[in-house]
C-alpha cells in the first residue's frame, strides 16, 4: 500500500555501469525527474536521502576493459570521475554519488547474501556452463561468439546477435564456436551457483506488485507479463573474476550476480552518507514511514520490481520499494540512442558546448520526458523551445517586470494600490499554480508539472498585455505601482516553483530580486501562490537576462556534428578481419609472388568492376583481369610497378582470361592501395 503523506523519502536513480560517459537518453529517462521529484520534495520541507553512484562490476565492465585495452578497474575509475563532474555541473542534486567499488558496498551485499544464505532463501544449483581451458576461466554469455540460428551472422554473442537483434542463450549458438578471450573452442563443464528461488517466492511477490494498482501503466504491465509467464529461479553467483566474492568458502572464482549487489548499492551509499552526516541509516531503510522510491529506465522494471524485493522481503529487515517510476526511452532525431553507434548528445559534451545553459537542456528533457511511451529529441526542437517557451514567455515576462521597475519605480517594489476585478483575478489564479505543480511532481507527471510552470509565466504575460503599464504610466502611475507590484510577485513566485526543474535560473531570479535578503529561499513552497511575497520598497538587484535565443547556425552545427560523428564511429567500428587458420611454411611458399609492372590498362567492356592490365613479368606482358576499377582510373596505374600472384591458375572473367592476381592492401574505408616495393627493382624479382 502507498504511504499517505510521507515525511522521509529514500529516493534512489539508477546505478549507472561505469563503462561509458552519460547521454541525453539517461538524464531524460531517469536522473532529471528524479532531481526535480527531490528538489520538489526539499522545498516541501521533506526529510529526503537522494541516493546514487555508479555501478562497477559485471560484464560490462569486462568488456569495455578488455575493448580499450586497460584493466577493467581503470575502466570504472576513469568513468566514475567523468560521469560523477557531469551530474554535479548539470544540477542533478544528489546527496551522495558513490560508487559499488566501495568496501562499504561489499561488506554490506556480502552480508545480505549470507542472511539470505542461512534463513535457507537459496537453492544451490549445478548446471553446465562452458569453459575457456585456455583461459582457464567459465565464459559469461557475452563472451562467447558463433553463428547466429536465426540470420547466420557468424560473430552473434552467446546473449545477442548485432546483425539481427535476436536475444540469445549460448546453447542456442550454432557452430563453430569460440570463446573472445582465447579464440579457443569452449567446452562445457560443471559449476555450482547460488540461486533466488523466485518461481516458489511468486505468490509474495504477486501480492506485493498488485498491492501498488497505483504504478505506472508502463511498469505495471511488465510486472504483470512476467508474473503470467511465471518466475524462474534465477543465478546469484556467477563465475567471474570481476566482481564481490562470494562469502561462503570453496567460490574461489565466484562472484555475487552484479544485478545482486547493485540495487544493494541503493542501501550501502545512504549508509555512507548517514556516516558522513552523523545520521542514522537505519530510518531511511528500515522504518516503515519512509517512503523509497527508484528512479530507473524501462529495462531496469523487472531487477526493481521483481528481484530486488523479492530479495528485500525474504531478507526481512528492510522496507519494500513504495513506487517505481520508470520511463521509457528517448530517441534522438527519429533513432534510438546507441551509444556503440555513436548516436547520442553526450552530457559532457554538452556542458562544454553550452556552458551556462543547464536549464535550457533540463527544460527540453523534461518537456520531452519518455513518461509513458518513447519520447524524442532534436535540436530543431530544442532550439524551438529556448526561443519560443524560455526566451519568448519566461524570460520575457521575468524582463519585462523587472526592466520596467527599474525605469518607472526606481528599482523598488512599488506600493499595491486598489485592486481592480483584473488584478484579484491574476492573484486568485497564481494562489493555484503551487498545489497544481506540486501534485503533478507528486504523481510523477513531470511534462504536465512543467506545462504548469510555464503557464504561470504565461499568465504573466497576458497581465501585463491587458494592463499595459508602458502606456498608462502616462495618465495613471498609481495604477502602475499596483501592476508591477502584481508582476513582481508573480516573479518571486515562480523563482519557487521553477526551482526543481530550473535550478540555475532560479537561482539567477533569486539574485535579480534581491531574495536572499528576504529570507524568501527556493525551499519555500509552503510560501508560494501569496501575492505578498516581497514587501513594498523593496530593493530588486540588476535586471539579467535569463536565456538567449539560439540561432540557426548553432542548431545546424550540433546536426552535423551528430551525423559527423557516426560516420567517424562507423569507419572506427571495422575491426581488423579475425586471424585465418594456421598454416606451415609449405603453403606459403607454393606461392609464387613477383613484381611487375604495369603498362597497358584499359577497363572491361561492360563491367564496373574490371580493369584489364598487362603486366610486364621481365619475361614478356601477361594479362591480369583486376577487380579494382571502382578504386583507380586506367591511366592512373599504367607505370606502377605492383606485387601479383604469378602462378594462380588462370581464369576466365567476362570472357578474358586472367593469368594471376594482383595484391591489394584494403585500408579501414574499404579503399584500395596498390602494393609495390619499397624502391623500384626488376620486374619478374620474386617476393619471399
Ligand atoms: O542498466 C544499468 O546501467 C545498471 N547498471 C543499472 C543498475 S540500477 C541498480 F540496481 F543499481
Ligand atoms: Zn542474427
Amino acid at each position: 500500500m502507498p504511504l499517505d503523506n510521507p515525511q522521509r523519502y529514500t529516493v534512489t536513480a539508477a546505478l549507472i555501469y561505469a563503462n561509458g560517459p552519460i547521454h541525453i537518453g539517461h538524464i531524460a529517462g531517469c536522473y532529471l525527474p528524479a532531481d526535480i521529484y527531490v528538489r520538489y520534495l526539499r522545498a516541501t520541507g521533506r526529510d529526503v536521502a537522494f541516493v546514487s553512484g555508479t555501478d562497477e562490476h559485471g560484464v560490462p565492465i569486462t568488456i569495455r576493459a578488455q575493448k580499450e585495452g586497460i584493466t577493467p578497474r581503470q575502466v570504472v575509475d576513469k568513468y566514475y570521475v567523468q560521469i560523477k563532474k557531469a551530474f554535479e555541473e548539470f544540477g542533478i542534486s544528489f546527496d551522495i554519488y558513490s560508487r559499488t567499488s566501495k568496501p562499504i558496498h561489499h561488506q554490506t551485499s556480502q552480508e545480505i547474501f549470507l542472511n539470505l544464505y542461512n534463513s535457507g532463501n537459496f537453492t544451490e544449483e549445478v548446471t553446465q556452463q562452458y569453459y575457456d581451458e585456455t583461459a582457464k576461466q567459465f565464459l559469461a554469455d557475452r563472451y562467447i561468439v558463433g553463428v547466429c540460428p536465426v540470420c547466420g551472422n557468424e560473430n552473434a554473442y552467446g546473449d545477442q546477435c548485432e546483425r539481427c537483434g535476436s536475444t540469445l542463450s549460448p546453447t542456442e549458438l550454432k557452430e563453430p564456436l569460440r570463446s573472445m578471450l582465447s579464440g579457443s573452442k569452449p567446452v562445457l563443464k560443471e559449476t555450482k551457483n547460488w540461486y533466488l528461488p523466485l518461481d516458489r517466492m511468486q505468490p509474495r511477490i504477486e501480492e506485493y506488485v498488485n498491492s501498488h494498482p497505483e504504478w505506472k501503466s508502463n511498469v505495471a504491465g511488465q510486472c504483470q507479463s512476467w508474473l503470467k509467464e511465471g518466475l524462474k529461479p534465477r543465478a546469484m553467483t556467477r563465475d567471474l573474476d570481476w566482481g564481490i566474492r562470494v562469502p561462503l568458502p570453496d567460490t574461489e572464482g565466484k562472484v555475487l550476480y552484479v544485478w545482486f549487489d547493485a540495487p544493494i548499492g541503493y542501501i550501502s551509499m545512504t549508509k555512507e552518507w548517514a556516516e558522513q552526516q552523523g545520521r542514522d541509516w537505519e530510518l531511511y531503510w528500515r522504518d516503515k514511514d519512509t517512503k523509497l522510491v527508484h528512479f530507473i529506465g524501462k529495462d531496469n522494471i523487472v531487477f526493481h520490481c521483481i528481484i530486488f524485493p523479492a530479495m528485500l522481503m525474504h531478507e526481512g529487515s528492510y522496507i519494500l520499494p513504495d513506487n517505481v517510476p520508470a520511463n521509457e526511452f528517448m530517441n534522438l532525431e527519429g533513432d534510438k540512442i546507441s551509444t556503440s553507434r555513436n548516436w547520442a548528445v553526450w552530457l559532457h559534451e554538452y556542458l562544454e558546448e553550452f556552458p551556462g545553459k543547464q536549464d535550457v537542456l533540463r527544460y527540453v528533457l523534461a518537456a520531452n520526458a519518455p513518461e509513458t511511451k518513447d519520447s524524442e529529441f532534436t535540436w530543431k526542437d530544442f532550439q524551438g523551445r529556448n526561443n519560443s517557451e524560455l526566451v519568448g514567455i519566461f524570460g520575457n515576462f521575468v524582463n519585462r517586470a523587472v526592466v520596467l521597475t527599474q525605469k518607472f519605480c526606481d528599482g523598488k517594489v512599488p506600493v499595491k494600490d486598489d485592486l481592480t476585478e483584473t488584478d484579484q483575478a491574476v492573484l486568485d489564479e497564481l494562489a493555484q499554480y503551487p498545489d497544481r505543480i506540486g501534485q503533478a511532481i507528486e504523481q510523477y507527471r513531470f511534462r504536465e508539472a512543467l506545462t504548469h510552470l510555464i503557464d504561470l509565466a504565461r499568465l504573466g504575460n497576458k497581465y501585463l498585455a491587458e494592463t499595459e503599464p508602458w502606456k498608462v504610466i502616462k495618465t495613471d502611475p498609481l495604477r502602475v505601482n499596483t501592476v508591477l507590484n502584481i508582476a513582481l510577485q508573480i516573479t518571486a513566485n515562480l523563482s519557487i516553483v521553477c526551482e526543481p526543474f530550473l535550478p540555475f535560473t532560479a537561482g539567477r531570479l533569486r539574485t535579480m530580486l534581491n531574495l536572499e535578503k528576504l529570507h524568501v529561499t527556493h525551499t519555500g513552497w509552503i510560501n508560494a501562490g501569496k501575492g505578498d511575497l516581497l514587501p513594498e520598497g523593496h530593493p530588486l538587484g540588476e535586471a539579467a537576462l535569463l536565456f538567449e535565443k539560439l540561432e540557426d547556425q548553432v542548431i545546424s552545427q550540433q546536426i552535423n556534428k551528430l551525423h559527423e560523428a557516426k560516420r567517424m564511429n562507423e569507419l572506427a567500428v571495422k575491426t581488423v578481419p579475425e586471424a585465418k587458420p594456421e598454416i606451415q611454411y609449405d603453403d606459403f611458399a607454393k606461392m609464387d609472388i613477383r613484381i611487375g609492372t604495369i603498362v597497358e590498362a584499359e577497363r572491361v567492356p561492360k563491367s564496373d568492376k574490371l580493369l584489364k592490365l598487362k603486366v610486364d613479368d621481365g619475361t614478356g606482358r601477361r594479362q591480369i583481369l583486376s577487380g579494382i576499377a571502382k578504386h583507380f582510373t586506367p591511366e592512373e596505374v599504367i607505370g606502377k610497378q605492383v606485387t601479383f600472384l604469378a602462378n594462380l591458375a588462370p581464369r576466365k572473367m567476362m570472357g578474358l582470361e586472367s593469368q594471376g592476381m594482383i595484391l591489394m592492401a584494403e585500408d579501414r574505408d574499404g579503399s584500395l592501395s596498390l602494393i609495390g616495393p619499397g624502391k623500384a627493382v626488376w620486374n619478374g624479382g620474386t617476393v619471399s
